[in-house]
């Protein structure tokens, strides 16, 4: 059973009072509901929505970012519910560690990590897709060998190096420039939604739920799960195509768990974590709502760019300027986004080796900095590494997976430490619960069977890792198996 022993609420708590592991507590809902918009509008919104549109939903692609959005709010619930009642770094990780167990609490970290790492580097190389588009259009353009979809992509690497050192120096002075960063990228949504209601035209929306159509969804090992296991072929557009589309554009919500991992680092986490959350996603709803009603309305959907959409409705029109304006806006917010994700990586890191799963030594906090300094290090030279040397479009549906797989254990989770520890104090409750945290999950399932086999195959494979490193190395150094704090699973008592 030593697998499924779990660390106690209280200890998870206390172990942040230990003054050599000890992380500046500075934040505020506000900041974190910056840090949430700043993670979440990126490479999704700006390249996705075309794509989806294209592709899948024609004008009901709004439904699908609705239909998505409900899938988050409901994962959202459950990572704020857990966020306000065990306020540690960590997310998901710490929250599982709680309730489900070290083993589990083990995957999901492992996930998280993948998430996160991949995360950072595909939204590199699409900030270098972006970077080298401007500079086009600027007449100034990035020599081919160094740029985007390069032998190396020089740009992405100095954007993350650059990056490493902002995090190492302070999480409130990476939020600073996040503010910055933030605002650029807000007021390049809200120009697209405003400057481009001028060029609405009504007829673009009819047919909304163009008629369902068969689609080419790969075969082998690049078609959907789903589609592997049962044989039944997805169509394109009509009422599936919605769903398909949701599956999709998935990818431009993910980042609001990313919020949890500041948990430490927020000044009165019970109360601002559920609002930095869930806030955040709020807006994001919105404006992606906003973004997809206009651009469908602009141009008609069999017309929109799939690779830039929210740029080329503009050109489309002959706007060419404000094309440029959109491009310079994507350059600043994929900027955030990477940013976000490389401090999400190394706070996950940070709680795993506190706990003694990685080696401990890799937490400690720079005297001065107060931040985990050789965690960021490391984040930094991996992420630079596979943004600048792997192929483009290779990485993407494996952020989805890790990610999805943790919305999963987090709903599971809250279903547990209800049963559990119903004692504990929650500054934010999930209403309707354990149903509400069942659907979450099973929404999060169904998703994950859409993603293809591929995907799948090299997500056990990041396992399979995973349990090698666990098994060798994280069950017998962990601070739990040598006495830390006994909360086992199966006596369900503390021997501590
Ligand atoms: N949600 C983030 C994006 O769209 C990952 O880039």
């Amino acid at each position: 059973m030593s697998m499924l022993r779990t660390k106690s609420v209280e200890q998870s708590i206390a172990d942040t009072e230990d003054p050599e592991f000890t992380l500046k507590k500075s934040l505020s809902a506000l900041d974190l509901t910056v840090f949430g918009v700043g993670v979440v509008i990126g490479a999704g919104i700006f390249t996705l929505t075309g794509r989806a549109a294209h592709d899948v939903a024609g004008p009901a692609i709004v439904i699908s970012f609705i239909v998505a959005a409900i899938a988050c709010g409901l994962a959202a619930m459950c990572y704020a519910e857990f966020a306000s009642t065990v306020p540690v770094s960590g997310s998901a990780y710490t929250f599982s560690y709680a309730s489900l167990g070290e083993l589990f609490a083990w995957i999901i970290g492992w996930d998280l990590i993948l998430e996160m790492f991949l995360g950072a580097s595909v939204v590199a190389q699409g900030w270098s897709a972006y970077l080298g588009s401007l500079m086009e259009q600027l007449g100034a353009p990035i020599p081919a060998a160094i740029g985007y979809g390069g032998t190396v992509d020089l740009m992405a690497v100095l954007l993350v190096i650059v990056l490493g050192v902002l995090i190492t120096v302070g999480i409130r002075e990476s939020m600073r420039v996040n503010l910055v960063l933030v605002a650029v990228k807000l007021f390049i949504v809200l120009f697209v939604i405003i400057a481009g209601l001028l060029f609405v035209n009504p007829a673009n929306y009819s047919p909304f739920v163009p008629d369902a159509a068969p689609r080419d969804n790969g075969s082998g090992l690049t078609q959907p799960l789903l589609q592997f296991f049962s044989g039944i072929e997805p169509t394109a557009f009509g009422v599936g195509g919605i769903f398909a589309g949701a599956a999709l554009v998935f990818f431009a919500y993910i980042g609001f768990d990313v919020v949890a991992t500041t948990a430490e680092e927020t000044k009165r986490p019970q109360r601002d974590l559920p609002i930095g959350i869930i806030a955040s996603l709020i807006i994001c709803t919105i404006l992606y709502g906003a973004v997809a009603l206009v651009v469908t309305g602009m141009v008609p959907y069999d017309k929109l760019d799939p690779a830039a959409a929210l740029a080329n409705a503009f050109a489309f029109h002959g706007q060419t300027w404000m094309a440029t304006v959109i491009s310079a806006g994507a350059v600043a917010g994929l900027t955030t986004v990477v940013l976000t994700l490389m401090i999400g990586a190394t706070r996950i890191i940070f709680a795993m080796s506190r706990d003694a799963l990685l080696p401990r030594r890799l937490a400690k906090v720079h005297p001065r900095f107060r931040t985990p300094w050789v965690i960021s290090l490391i984040v930094t030279v991996v992420v630079a590494l596979v943004a600048g040397l792997t192929p483009v479009g290779v990485l993407e549906e494996m952020v989805n997976i890790g990610t999805l797989s943790a919305f999963v254990l987090v709903s599971v989770g809250v279903i547990v430490l209800r049963r559990r520890r119903p004692d504990l104090e929650r500054g934010f409750r999930v209403p309707l619960s354990p149903w509400l945290p069942a659907v979450s999950a099973a929404v999060c399932i169904y998703l994950m069977l859409n993603l293809t086999v591929e995907t799948w195959l090299r997500f056990l494979i990041w396992l399979a890792i995973g349990f090698v490193i666990y098994f060798a190395y994280s069950r017998r150094h962990s601070r739990l198996a040598k006495g830390g704090d006994l909360y086992t699973a199966s006596a369900g008592t503390s021997r501590s």
